[in-house]
């Protein structure tokens, strides 16, 4: 097992005696992933970084972070890490060159090393040519890549991004997490967010949190694998009726539905592996003397498979209350 940059030991945060954002959650995030930090508005990602980042106080349990408790206090953590707040905001009248250069004299860096490490920053987030504008006339999605450079002057280990994808184009978004994968090859990255087809482009682990408790933590195979469904897709030429009564005896056949006139889904032994299935149900076709337009397995899509976990919680829930 690689080493652990994040640890989280039954991290817990109330508001107000009442509001429970982040409930018990165990997390742990290994040096080199991407991880993936995901759930619905209000689930308690934004919290859960606040505590990552030593800016509010676990109500109890902990978090370490490089093997460390993190706290307020604990600013020797803190130069390590690099942070992306969601939707961030820079003074209106200075420019990016500027403005980098406020943050690498916040981190105290030497002025030749400021300006080493801006334009090379400037650079690979493409702001090369904004780089003497005023911020004020900037897009979304050149604040973020700002703020991306922004988080990266202290050349951080470890990159806390709160939904940097967060109201950019599809081409925004696009660009954000093509540098996000980038940056990925060489640091630590916890990034948050409530779209799935995001994350799955990116991470290669994933943690899913909702109404504050984690309820799923793992690599993206296993996600879409602990979720996927196990259906062959059918699309049929010749009497698919009749296919479909020959269904009703098969033994590893668990249901079947038709979809429109020549297409069938058949849903079969979860224990049964998918090429069997495909084999056996080829065969099918072809005995009843149907002829096969195209055969496919339905593997669920990531968005299936997030609103199976957040579904498979609430039936939990359901019969914990009962
Ligand atoms: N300082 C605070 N005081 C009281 N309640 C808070 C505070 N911060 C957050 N909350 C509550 O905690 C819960 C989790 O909020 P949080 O901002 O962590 O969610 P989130 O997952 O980041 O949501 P979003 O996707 O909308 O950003 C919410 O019910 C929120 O209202
Ligand atoms: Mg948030």
């Amino acid at each position: 097992m690689g080493q652990r940059v994040i640890e989280m030991d039954n991290l817990t945060k109330i508001f107000g005696e009442k509001l429970i954002a982040v409930n018990n959650v165990n997390f742990a995030v290994e040096k080199g992933a991407i991880f993936g930090f995901l759930g619905p508005n209000g689930a308690g990602k934004t919290t859960t970084i606040r505590l990552l980042l030593g800016l509010i106080r676990p109500t109890a349990g902990e978090i370490r972070v490089f093997g460390e408790k993190m706290t307020p206090d604990s600013s020797n953590l803190r130069r390590r890490m690099g942070y992306l707040p969601t939707n961030p905001r820079f003074p209106p009248k200075m420019t990016p060159i500027g403005y980098l250069d406020f943050v690498g004299k916040l981190f105290r860096l030497r002025r030749e090393e400021r300006m080493k490490r801006l334009s090379t920053l400037i650079r690979s987030v493409g702001l090369l040519s904004d780089s003497s504008r005023e911020i004020a006339g900037f897009s979304t999605g050149m604040v973020t890549r700002l703020g991306l450079a922004a988080a990266l002057m202290n050349d951080p280990e470890l990159l806390i991004l709160d939904e940097p994808t967060s109201g950019l184009d599809p081409a925004g978004r696009k660009s954000t997490l093509e540098l996000i994968a980038e940056l990925g090859k060489e640091k630590t990255i916890f990034v948050s967010s409530h779209i799935l087809t995001d994350i799955d482009r990116i991470c290669t682990d994933v943690g899913v949190i909702s109404e504050g408790k984690g309820i799923f933590s793992g690599s993206m195979r296993e996600m879409k694998k602990s979720t996927r469904s196990h259906v062959v897709r059918l699309e049929l030429e010749g009497d698919v009726g009749k296919f479909c009564e020959s269904l009703k005896g098969v033994k590893w056949v668990r249901g079947f539905e038709t979809r429109g006139d020549f297409g069938v889904d058949i849903t079969f032994d979860p224990a049964m592996p998918m090429a069997d299935a495909v084999e056996e149900a080829t065969r099918l076709v072809s005995s009843q003397g149907l002829d096969l337009i195209s055969i496919s397995s339905s593997t669920s899509s990531i968005e299936d498979a997030f609103m199976g976990l957040l579904r498979d919680e609430e039936s939990h829930r359901f019969v914990t209350a009962a």
